[in-house]
Protein backbone atom coordinates (compact mmCIF):
# COMPACT_ATOMS: atom_id res chain seq x y z
CA UNK A 1 0.00 0.00 0.00
CA UNK A 2 1.83 2.94 -0.69
CA UNK A 3 1.57 6.08 -3.12
CA UNK A 4 0.69 6.33 -6.80
CA UNK A 5 3.92 5.46 -8.45
CA UNK A 6 4.45 8.45 -11.05
CA UNK A 7 8.26 7.92 -12.04
CA UNK A 8 9.32 4.84 -14.63
CA UNK A 9 12.02 2.57 -15.10
CA UNK A 10 15.09 4.58 -16.66
CA UNK A 11 15.36 4.16 -19.83
CA UNK A 12 11.98 2.22 -20.58
CA UNK A 13 9.74 5.53 -21.56
CA UNK A 14 6.98 3.44 -23.00
CA UNK A 15 6.26 0.92 -19.93
CA UNK A 16 4.07 1.80 -17.02
CA UNK A 17 5.26 3.38 -14.14
CA UNK A 18 7.82 1.72 -11.99
CA UNK A 19 6.04 -0.37 -9.31
CA UNK A 20 2.45 -0.72 -11.21
CA UNK A 21 3.40 -4.06 -12.77
CA UNK A 22 3.36 -6.09 -9.36
CA UNK A 23 0.41 -4.93 -7.88
CA UNK A 24 -2.47 -7.17 -7.29
CA UNK A 25 -5.49 -7.66 -9.62
CA UNK A 26 -7.37 -5.43 -6.78
CA UNK A 27 -5.49 -4.47 -4.08
CA UNK A 28 -5.43 -1.90 -1.48
CA UNK A 29 -3.91 1.16 -1.84
CA UNK A 30 -3.49 4.37 -0.11
CA UNK A 31 -4.59 7.49 -1.30
CA UNK A 32 -2.61 10.94 -0.59
CA UNK A 33 -5.42 11.95 1.92
CA UNK A 34 -4.83 8.67 3.77
CA UNK A 35 -7.74 7.43 2.21
CA UNK A 36 -7.78 3.27 1.95
CA UNK A 37 -9.33 2.71 -1.27
CA UNK A 38 -8.27 0.12 -3.76
CA UNK A 39 -5.75 0.07 -7.05
CA UNK A 40 -7.43 -2.72 -10.06
CA UNK A 41 -4.38 -3.57 -12.48
CA UNK A 42 -6.05 -6.41 -14.06
CA UNK A 43 -8.30 -6.22 -17.57
CA UNK A 44 -11.63 -8.08 -15.98
CA UNK A 45 -11.99 -6.07 -12.90
CA UNK A 46 -11.10 -2.93 -14.57
CA UNK A 47 -13.92 -3.28 -17.44
CA UNK A 48 -16.21 -4.51 -14.58
CA UNK A 49 -15.61 -1.57 -12.87
CA UNK A 50 -16.39 0.79 -15.63
CA UNK A 51 -19.60 -0.94 -16.12
CA UNK A 52 -21.28 -1.53 -12.88
CA UNK A 53 -23.72 1.49 -11.81
CA UNK A 54 -22.63 0.34 -8.20
CA UNK A 55 -19.73 2.76 -9.07
CA UNK A 56 -19.83 6.58 -9.22
CA UNK A 57 -17.73 9.13 -11.06
CA UNK A 58 -18.70 12.48 -8.88
CA UNK A 59 -15.87 13.26 -7.62
CA UNK A 60 -17.47 15.10 -4.78
CA UNK A 61 -17.77 11.21 -3.60
CA UNK A 62 -13.88 10.05 -4.81
CA UNK A 63 -11.04 10.41 -3.03
CA UNK A 64 -8.50 11.64 -5.69
CA UNK A 65 -5.24 9.31 -6.49
CA UNK A 66 -3.59 11.97 -7.55
CA UNK A 67 -1.20 14.43 -5.01
CA UNK A 68 -3.77 17.37 -5.89
CA UNK A 69 -7.19 17.12 -6.82
CA UNK A 70 -7.72 17.70 -10.62
CA UNK A 71 -9.50 21.24 -10.73
CA UNK A 72 -12.76 21.27 -11.88
CA UNK A 73 -15.71 23.78 -12.42
CA UNK A 74 -18.20 22.47 -8.99
CA UNK A 75 -21.05 23.76 -8.14
CA UNK A 76 -22.76 23.44 -4.38
CA UNK A 77 -20.49 20.84 -1.98
CA UNK A 78 -18.38 19.99 -4.61
CA UNK A 79 -20.71 18.44 -7.20
CA UNK A 80 -20.13 18.89 -11.12
CA UNK A 81 -21.04 22.32 -12.25
CA UNK A 82 -23.64 22.10 -15.10
CA UNK A 83 -22.69 20.93 -18.44
CA UNK A 84 -19.62 19.08 -16.51
CA UNK A 85 -21.05 15.45 -17.45
CA UNK A 86 -17.73 13.76 -17.32
CA UNK A 87 -18.12 14.26 -13.81
CA UNK A 88 -22.21 12.93 -13.69
CA UNK A 89 -23.92 9.89 -13.36
CA UNK A 90 -26.81 8.75 -15.03
CA UNK A 91 -29.69 10.23 -15.40
CA UNK A 92 -27.96 13.74 -15.29
CA UNK A 93 -25.16 12.06 -17.44
CA UNK A 94 -27.32 10.71 -19.87
CA UNK A 95 -28.83 13.90 -20.81
CA UNK A 96 -25.75 15.78 -21.81
CA UNK A 97 -24.33 12.37 -23.49
CA UNK A 98 -27.49 12.31 -26.16
CA UNK A 99 -27.48 15.65 -26.83
CA UNK A 100 -23.45 14.94 -27.87
CA UNK A 101 -23.36 11.25 -28.73
CA UNK A 102 -25.30 11.90 -32.36
CA UNK A 103 -22.37 14.71 -32.93
CA UNK A 104 -19.31 11.69 -32.30
CA UNK A 105 -20.96 9.08 -34.33
CA UNK A 106 -18.43 7.43 -36.79
CA UNK A 107 -20.05 8.98 -39.81
CA UNK A 108 -19.78 12.52 -38.51
CA UNK A 109 -16.15 11.79 -38.02
CA UNK A 110 -15.50 10.55 -41.14
CA UNK A 111 -16.79 13.21 -42.68
CA UNK A 112 -14.15 15.31 -41.46
CA UNK A 113 -11.58 13.09 -42.70
CA UNK A 114 -10.76 15.38 -46.15
CA UNK A 115 -9.91 18.55 -43.67
CA UNK A 116 -8.51 16.63 -41.18
CA UNK A 117 -5.79 15.61 -44.15
CA UNK A 118 -5.50 19.10 -45.05
CA UNK A 119 -5.03 20.16 -41.77
CA UNK A 120 -1.98 17.55 -41.06
CA UNK A 121 -0.96 18.05 -45.07
CA UNK A 122 -0.75 21.84 -44.26
CA UNK A 123 1.20 21.79 -40.81
CA UNK A 124 3.76 19.14 -42.24
CA UNK A 125 4.34 21.77 -45.31
CA UNK A 126 4.88 24.25 -42.44
CA UNK A 127 7.75 22.23 -40.77
CA UNK A 128 9.10 21.20 -43.89
CA UNK A 129 9.81 24.38 -45.19
CA UNK A 130 11.38 25.72 -41.41
CA UNK A 131 13.75 22.96 -42.09
CA UNK A 132 15.01 20.12 -39.58
CA UNK A 133 15.17 19.83 -36.71
CA UNK A 134 11.65 20.29 -35.60
CA UNK A 135 9.95 19.69 -32.29
CA UNK A 136 7.05 17.64 -33.57
CA UNK A 137 4.76 17.99 -30.26
CA UNK A 138 4.97 22.23 -31.38
CA UNK A 139 5.25 21.78 -35.40
CA UNK A 140 2.62 19.13 -35.55
CA UNK A 141 1.39 16.71 -32.47
CA UNK A 142 0.07 19.61 -30.91
CA UNK A 143 -1.05 21.84 -33.43
CA UNK A 144 -3.23 18.88 -35.62
CA UNK A 145 -5.71 18.20 -32.71
CA UNK A 146 -6.19 21.75 -31.71
CA UNK A 147 -7.16 22.57 -34.85
CA UNK A 148 -9.73 19.82 -35.26
CA UNK A 149 -11.07 20.59 -32.25
CA UNK A 150 -11.22 24.45 -32.79
CA UNK A 151 -12.91 23.83 -36.17
CA UNK A 152 -15.37 21.32 -34.57
CA UNK A 153 -16.55 23.31 -31.12
CA UNK A 154 -16.27 27.05 -33.18
CA UNK A 155 -13.25 28.34 -30.85
CA UNK A 156 -11.21 30.40 -33.16
CA UNK A 157 -7.90 29.13 -34.00
CA UNK A 158 -5.89 32.44 -33.61
CA UNK A 159 -6.52 32.24 -29.74
CA UNK A 160 -4.65 28.68 -29.17
CA UNK A 161 -1.82 30.31 -27.47
CA UNK A 162 -4.12 31.42 -24.38
CA UNK A 163 -5.70 27.77 -24.52
CA UNK A 164 -2.84 26.01 -24.93
CA UNK A 165 -1.27 26.94 -21.86
CA UNK A 166 -3.97 27.35 -19.50
CA UNK A 167 -4.99 23.37 -20.68
CA UNK A 168 -1.73 22.92 -20.26
CA UNK A 169 -1.04 24.42 -16.95
CA UNK A 170 -4.39 22.78 -15.60
CA UNK A 171 -3.34 19.04 -16.29
CA UNK A 172 -0.09 19.40 -15.20
CA UNK A 173 0.30 18.29 -11.01
CA UNK A 174 3.92 20.42 -11.05
CA UNK A 175 1.15 23.05 -10.99
CA UNK A 176 -0.29 24.19 -7.59
CA UNK A 177 -4.15 23.99 -6.90
CA UNK A 178 -4.38 27.94 -6.94
CA UNK A 179 -2.25 27.72 -10.45
CA UNK A 180 -4.55 25.01 -11.93
CA UNK A 181 -7.56 26.88 -10.46
CA UNK A 182 -7.40 30.23 -12.24
CA UNK A 183 -5.94 28.24 -15.07
CA UNK A 184 -9.58 26.53 -15.12
CA UNK A 185 -11.54 29.86 -14.97
CA UNK A 186 -9.74 31.66 -17.00
CA UNK A 187 -10.49 29.15 -19.78
CA UNK A 188 -14.50 29.51 -18.29
CA UNK A 189 -14.40 33.03 -18.88
CA UNK A 190 -13.14 32.99 -22.26
CA UNK A 191 -15.63 30.00 -23.10
CA UNK A 192 -18.14 31.76 -21.44
CA UNK A 193 -17.12 34.91 -23.83
CA UNK A 194 -17.49 32.77 -26.54
CA UNK A 195 -20.82 30.97 -26.04
CA UNK A 196 -21.92 34.52 -26.07
CA UNK A 197 -20.71 35.70 -29.53
CA UNK A 198 -22.39 32.34 -30.48
CA UNK A 199 -25.99 33.46 -29.16
CA UNK A 200 -25.29 36.73 -31.11
CA UNK A 201 -24.31 35.11 -34.06
CA UNK A 202 -24.51 31.33 -33.88
CA UNK A 203 -21.29 29.73 -36.16
CA UNK A 204 -21.87 26.58 -38.32
CA UNK A 205 -20.14 24.25 -35.61
CA UNK A 206 -20.80 22.51 -32.52
CA UNK A 207 -21.24 25.25 -30.37
CA UNK A 208 -23.89 26.99 -33.21
CA UNK A 209 -25.86 23.86 -33.26
CA UNK A 210 -26.23 23.53 -29.80
CA UNK A 211 -27.19 27.38 -29.41
CA UNK A 212 -30.03 26.89 -31.54
CA UNK A 213 -30.91 23.40 -31.33
CA UNK A 214 -30.91 22.75 -27.33
CA UNK A 215 -32.09 24.38 -24.48
CA UNK A 216 -28.81 24.47 -22.73
CA UNK A 217 -28.10 27.17 -20.10
CA UNK A 218 -24.87 29.73 -20.90
CA UNK A 219 -23.25 28.21 -18.05
CA UNK A 220 -24.31 24.67 -19.13
CA UNK A 221 -22.34 24.98 -23.18
CA UNK A 222 -19.55 26.98 -21.21
CA UNK A 223 -18.75 23.63 -19.42
CA UNK A 224 -19.14 21.28 -22.39
CA UNK A 225 -16.94 23.81 -24.81
CA UNK A 226 -14.48 23.53 -21.70
CA UNK A 227 -14.72 19.38 -21.15
CA UNK A 228 -14.56 19.10 -25.42
CA UNK A 229 -11.63 21.58 -25.42
CA UNK A 230 -9.32 20.00 -22.32
CA UNK A 231 -10.35 16.17 -23.33
CA UNK A 232 -10.01 17.02 -27.09
CA UNK A 233 -6.56 17.99 -28.02
CA UNK A 234 -3.84 17.40 -25.19
CA UNK A 235 -5.03 13.82 -25.53
CA UNK A 236 -4.58 13.01 -29.29
CA UNK A 237 -1.27 15.45 -29.12
CA UNK A 238 0.38 13.16 -26.98
CA UNK A 239 -0.65 10.23 -28.58
CA UNK A 240 0.76 11.92 -31.93
CA UNK A 241 3.76 13.07 -30.27
CA UNK A 242 4.61 9.67 -27.90
CA UNK A 243 3.22 7.04 -30.84
CA UNK A 244 5.91 9.03 -33.10
CA UNK A 245 8.85 8.25 -30.86
CA UNK A 246 7.41 4.49 -30.14
CA UNK A 247 7.53 3.96 -33.89
CA UNK A 248 11.14 5.66 -34.08
CA UNK A 249 12.62 3.83 -31.23
CA UNK A 250 10.89 0.24 -33.52
CA UNK A 251 12.30 1.00 -36.51
CA UNK A 252 11.29 -3.06 -38.00
CA UNK A 253 7.91 -2.25 -37.04
CA UNK A 254 8.31 1.58 -38.51
CA UNK A 255 9.21 -0.18 -42.16
CA UNK A 256 6.16 -2.19 -41.62
CA UNK A 257 3.69 0.33 -41.16
CA UNK A 258 5.25 2.87 -44.16
CA UNK A 259 4.99 -1.13 -46.28
CA UNK A 260 1.70 -1.81 -45.55
CA UNK A 261 -1.21 0.82 -45.25
CA UNK A 262 -3.43 -1.82 -44.19
CA UNK A 263 -1.60 -2.13 -40.76
CA UNK A 264 -2.88 1.54 -39.95
CA UNK A 265 -6.19 0.72 -37.92
CA UNK A 266 -4.19 -1.63 -35.92
CA UNK A 267 -1.58 -0.07 -35.53
CA UNK A 268 -3.71 3.05 -33.69
CA UNK A 269 -5.36 0.49 -31.67
CA UNK A 270 -1.93 -0.83 -30.57
CA UNK A 271 -0.69 2.37 -30.14
CA UNK A 272 -3.47 3.51 -27.67
CA UNK A 273 -2.90 -0.14 -25.82
CA UNK A 274 0.42 -0.27 -25.60
CA UNK A 275 1.23 3.85 -24.35
CA UNK A 276 -2.10 3.87 -22.75
CA UNK A 277 -1.29 7.57 -21.70
CA UNK A 278 -3.65 8.38 -18.78
CA UNK A 279 -1.26 7.64 -16.55
CA UNK A 280 -2.00 8.80 -13.15
CA UNK A 281 -4.82 8.22 -11.30
CA UNK A 282 -7.53 8.07 -13.86
CA UNK A 283 -9.99 6.56 -14.31
CA UNK A 284 -11.51 6.27 -11.06
CA UNK A 285 -15.12 5.55 -8.94
CA UNK A 286 -16.53 5.32 -5.44
CA UNK A 287 -18.57 2.54 -4.55
CA UNK A 288 -21.91 3.35 -4.16
CA UNK A 289 -22.53 0.19 -1.77
CA UNK A 290 -20.28 -2.95 -0.96
CA UNK A 291 -19.35 -4.60 -4.25
CA UNK A 292 -17.25 -7.42 -4.63
CA UNK A 293 -14.45 -7.01 -7.82
CA UNK A 294 -12.16 -9.86 -8.81
CA UNK A 295 -12.72 -11.31 -5.36
CA UNK A 296 -12.31 -8.64 -3.05
CA UNK A 297 -15.14 -7.06 -1.06
CA UNK A 298 -15.04 -2.97 -2.01
CA UNK A 299 -16.68 -1.32 1.03
CA UNK A 300 -19.77 1.63 -0.40
CA UNK A 301 -17.79 5.07 0.33
CA UNK A 302 -14.17 3.46 -0.84
CA UNK A 303 -12.61 5.08 -4.06
CA UNK A 304 -11.18 2.50 -6.47
CA UNK A 305 -8.67 3.57 -9.24
CA UNK A 306 -7.88 2.11 -12.23
CA UNK A 307 -4.22 1.77 -13.71
CA UNK A 308 -4.71 1.47 -17.62
CA UNK A 309 -0.98 1.03 -18.62
CA UNK A 310 -1.01 -1.80 -16.61
CA UNK A 311 -4.95 -3.29 -17.30
CA UNK A 312 -3.72 -2.79 -20.87
CA UNK A 313 -0.92 -5.08 -20.78
CA UNK A 314 -2.70 -7.87 -18.99
CA UNK A 315 -1.22 -10.87 -19.83
CA UNK A 316 -4.57 -12.57 -19.52
CA UNK A 317 -5.92 -10.68 -22.76
CA UNK A 318 -2.89 -9.47 -24.31
CA UNK A 319 -0.46 -12.08 -25.32
CA UNK A 320 3.46 -10.88 -24.98
CA UNK A 321 1.87 -7.45 -23.51
CA UNK A 322 5.03 -5.98 -23.42
CA UNK A 323 5.38 -6.17 -27.38
CA UNK A 324 4.47 -3.51 -29.47
CA UNK A 325 2.84 -5.58 -32.46
CA UNK A 326 0.98 -3.53 -34.99
CA UNK A 327 -0.97 -6.42 -36.43
CA UNK A 328 -1.90 -7.58 -33.13
CA UNK A 329 -5.87 -8.38 -33.49
CA UNK A 330 -7.15 -7.94 -30.08
CA UNK A 331 -5.44 -4.47 -29.85
CA UNK A 332 -9.31 -3.09 -30.22
CA UNK A 333 -10.30 -4.36 -26.68
CA UNK A 334 -8.00 -1.84 -25.23
CA UNK A 335 -9.28 0.01 -22.23
CA UNK A 336 -7.50 3.68 -23.07
CA UNK A 337 -11.30 5.13 -23.97
CA UNK A 338 -12.86 3.65 -20.79
CA UNK A 339 -15.56 2.02 -20.99
CA UNK A 340 -19.57 1.94 -19.90
CA UNK A 341 -21.31 5.14 -19.92
CA UNK A 342 -18.19 7.30 -19.69
CA UNK A 343 -16.72 5.94 -22.80
CA UNK A 344 -14.50 8.31 -24.73
CA UNK A 345 -17.23 10.63 -26.44
CA UNK A 346 -13.97 11.74 -28.96
CA UNK A 347 -12.62 8.07 -29.26
CA UNK A 348 -13.76 7.87 -33.18
CA UNK A 349 -12.39 11.59 -34.10
CA UNK A 350 -8.91 10.57 -31.63
CA UNK A 351 -8.72 7.32 -34.05
CA UNK A 352 -9.02 9.52 -37.48
CA UNK A 353 -6.28 11.86 -36.36
CA UNK A 354 -3.94 9.22 -35.02
CA UNK A 355 -4.71 7.05 -38.35
CA UNK A 356 -4.44 10.41 -41.03
CA UNK A 357 -1.61 12.12 -38.53
CA UNK A 358 0.80 9.02 -38.29
CA UNK A 359 0.34 8.18 -41.93
CA UNK A 360 0.81 11.52 -43.38
CA UNK A 361 4.28 12.11 -41.46
CA UNK A 362 6.12 9.04 -42.30
CA UNK A 363 4.97 9.31 -45.87
CA UNK A 364 5.99 12.62 -46.16
CA UNK A 365 9.50 12.50 -44.25
CA UNK A 366 10.50 8.64 -45.20
CA UNK A 367 13.74 9.28 -43.28
CA UNK A 368 12.13 11.16 -40.19
CA UNK A 369 14.63 10.29 -37.35
CA UNK A 370 14.82 11.56 -33.66
CA UNK A 371 17.26 14.56 -33.41
CA UNK A 372 18.90 13.91 -30.17
CA UNK A 373 19.75 10.41 -28.03
CA UNK A 374 16.38 9.22 -26.75
CA UNK A 375 17.30 9.54 -23.58
CA UNK A 376 17.27 13.23 -23.55
CA UNK A 377 13.53 13.34 -24.66
CA UNK A 378 11.89 14.93 -21.71
CA UNK A 379 8.96 12.85 -20.52
CA UNK A 380 5.84 14.04 -19.31
CA UNK A 381 6.37 12.42 -15.46
CA UNK A 382 4.22 15.07 -14.02
CA UNK A 383 1.40 15.70 -16.22
CA UNK A 384 -2.21 14.11 -15.99
CA UNK A 385 -1.98 13.16 -19.85
CA UNK A 386 1.26 11.18 -20.15
CA UNK A 387 3.30 11.59 -23.15
CA UNK A 388 6.64 14.37 -24.14
CA UNK A 389 7.21 17.94 -23.66
CA UNK A 390 9.18 17.61 -26.75
CA UNK A 391 10.09 15.29 -29.48
CA UNK A 392 13.16 17.09 -31.52
CA UNK A 393 13.35 15.42 -35.09
CA UNK A 394 15.45 15.76 -38.33
CA UNK A 395 15.12 13.90 -41.74
C1 LIG B 1 -6.12 9.44 -27.77
C2 LIG B 1 -6.93 10.31 -27.31
C3 LIG B 1 -7.89 10.12 -26.15
C4 LIG B 1 -7.82 9.27 -25.06
C5 LIG B 1 -6.72 8.25 -24.73
C6 LIG B 1 -9.02 9.49 -24.28
C7 LIG B 1 -9.36 8.79 -23.12
C8 LIG B 1 -10.55 8.90 -22.44
C9 LIG B 1 -10.97 8.06 -21.32
C10 LIG B 1 -10.17 6.91 -20.71
C11 LIG B 1 -12.20 8.47 -20.93
C12 LIG B 1 -13.07 7.86 -19.83
C13 LIG B 1 -12.85 8.49 -18.47
C14 LIG B 1 -13.63 7.81 -17.35
O1 LIG B 1 -14.26 6.78 -17.55
O2 LIG B 1 -13.59 8.31 -16.22
C15 LIG B 1 -12.56 9.59 -21.78
C16 LIG B 1 -13.73 10.31 -21.68
C17 LIG B 1 -14.01 11.41 -22.45
N1 LIG B 1 -13.31 11.86 -23.55
FE1 LIG B 1 -11.59 11.12 -24.29
N2 LIG B 1 -9.77 10.47 -24.88
C18 LIG B 1 -9.12 10.87 -26.03
C19 LIG B 1 -9.55 11.81 -26.94
C20 LIG B 1 -10.68 12.58 -26.82
C21 LIG B 1 -11.13 13.59 -27.76
C22 LIG B 1 -10.44 13.93 -29.08
C23 LIG B 1 -12.27 14.14 -27.23
C24 LIG B 1 -13.18 15.22 -27.74
C25 LIG B 1 -13.44 15.55 -28.90
C26 LIG B 1 -12.53 13.46 -25.97
C27 LIG B 1 -13.61 13.73 -25.15
C28 LIG B 1 -13.96 12.97 -24.05
C29 LIG B 1 -15.14 13.24 -23.23
C30 LIG B 1 -16.13 14.35 -23.45
C31 LIG B 1 -15.16 12.27 -22.23
C32 LIG B 1 -16.21 12.11 -21.11
C33 LIG B 1 -17.30 11.22 -21.62
C34 LIG B 1 -18.40 10.99 -20.61
O3 LIG B 1 -18.19 11.14 -19.41
O4 LIG B 1 -19.51 10.64 -21.06
N3 LIG B 1 -11.56 12.52 -25.76
N4 LIG B 1 -11.55 9.82 -22.71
Amino acid sequence: MTDLPTRRIPGCPFDPPAGLADRPAVGRHVFPDGHEGWLVTAYEPARQVLADPRFSVRAELRHSALPRPNVRPSGAGGTAAPGWFGGMDPPAHSRYRRLLAGRFTVQRMRRLEPRIAEITADCLDAMAEAGPPADLVQAYALPVPSLVICELLGVPYDEHAFFQERTSVALDLAASEAQATTAVGELAGYLGDLVRRHRARPGDDLLGGLVTGSDLTDEELTNIALTLLVAGHETTANMLALGAFALLRHPDRLDDFRRDPSLTETAVEELLRYLSILHLGAPSRAALEDVEVGGELVRAGETVVLALPVVNRDPGRFPDPGALRLDRAEARQHLAFGHGVHQCLGQQLARIEMRIGFRALFGRFPGLRLAVPPEEVPLRESALVYGVWRLPVTW
